[in-house]
């Protein structure tokens, strides 16, 4: 069989959920100004879950890949592969692919994670489309799975304020039909500062800065240029035209920076999916959370076209057309 298609999708997210508002009060206490207005304004979020402390990428990664299991209606046993994209590893090894492969209570095909940061996501399932077509795999279950609330400084009001915390699963399988049409990735690693966490861990102590740092009116700029070409680029390697495009579903970092991209692009407002004023920036989960509200609330339907782009540290970006 020549493609590949996502047969199910899942989700997940922590149930503590933190409005604009109750971070205001939160932040006030240690001295940090900030507000719905400013936040709303600024980004279009209103709201994040947050995970409580111990709670890690697989757990939510887990929960995400069972829902998808059960919406792809296969059992956890025919999954050969495993990609989990993420920046916040419950280790920094084994994988986190393998910590879900081990909760899921299935072993021997393969599990690794891909760190591309907001691309997380696109750059996995593309590797999984990769791997299935040349016969590596049959069924994949790709997850984005992020605890970002554990690597932000608290008292940054610059960034503290744009993360959340979840997971988004989907299931890839070979199949007769196309399904996963084109996929372009890309990187500039001379961009690696304006979007960093670049501490680590080594020799028993943290080695430089734990917390993620942002230049945001650059990584804004490069997001939306990066993004209205990319779309472009996929879109003629699918031999498709933009208007052919049923949904766009983006990286949700800022409606701002969606918008810009939407109206580039000629993409009515109605055909582009936003999730960011409820989950925040979950990074490599905010693509397949946003697929999977969009498909289970009935917007996204069997046969529709979508555009799912990513964008984030490193700098990467990539896109992906698929046929539902
Ligand atoms: N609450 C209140 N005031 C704030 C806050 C806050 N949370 N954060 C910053 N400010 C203040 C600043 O201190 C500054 O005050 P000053 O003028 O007195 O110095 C003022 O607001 C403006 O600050 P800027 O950083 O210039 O604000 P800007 O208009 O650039 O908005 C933002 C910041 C929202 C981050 C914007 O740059 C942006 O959207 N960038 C895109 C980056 C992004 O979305 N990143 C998400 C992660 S990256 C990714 O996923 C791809």
């Amino acid at each position: 069989m020549p493609y590949t298609k996502i047969i199910g999708t899942g989700a997940y997210l922590p149930p503590r959920v933190v409005s604009n508002d109750d971070l205001a009060a939160q932040l006030a206490q240690q001295g940090v100004e900030t507000s719905d207005a400013w936040i709303t304004e600024r980004t279009g979020i209103r709201q994040r879950h947050l995970a409580d402390r111990g709670v890690t990428s697989s757990q939510l990664a887990t929960h995400a890949a069972r829902a998808a299991i059960n919406d792809a209606g296969i059992h956890a046993a025919e999954v050969d592969l495993i990609i989990v994209a993420t920046s916040t590893p419950d280790h920094i090894f084994p994988s986190t692919a393998c910590l879900v492969q081990s909760q899921l209570g299935i072993s021997g095909g393969a599990a690794f994670d891909v760190q591309a940061v907001c691309s997380g996501f696109v750059y996995a399932l593309t590797t999984a489309d990769a791997l299935i077509k040349a016969g590596v795999a049959k069924t994949a279950l790709v997850i984005g799975a992020e605890v970002f609330s554990s690597i932000l400084d608290w008292k940054d009001r610059g960034t503290c304020v744009l993360f959340g915390d979840g997971a988004g699963a989907v299931v890839l399988t070979q199949s007769s039909e196309p399904g996963l049409l084109a996929a372009k990735l890309n990187a500039d690693g001379s961009q690696n500062h304006i979007l960093c966490t670049a501490g680590n861990v080594s020799y028993g102590e943290v080695i430089g800065d734990p917390f993620l740092r942002m230049d945001g009116q650059a990584v804004f700029k490069f997001a939306v240029n990066a993004l209205t070409k990319s779309a472009q680029e996929v879109a003629e390697q699918a031999g498709l035209t933009l208007e052919q495009i049923d949904w766009m579903v983006p990286h949700q970092a800022n409606v701002r920076i969606i918008n810009f991209i939407g109206r580039k692009l000629g993409m009515p407002s109605e055909k582009v999916v936003i999730t960011l004023d409820k989950h925040a920036n979950t990074s490599a989960a905010s693509v397949p959370l946003a697929l999977d509200a969009a498909r289970k609330d009935g917007r996204i339907q069997a046969g529709q076209v979508v555009l799912m782009q990513g964008v984030g540290g490193g700098f990467t970006w990539g896109s992906i057309l698929a046929r539902m």
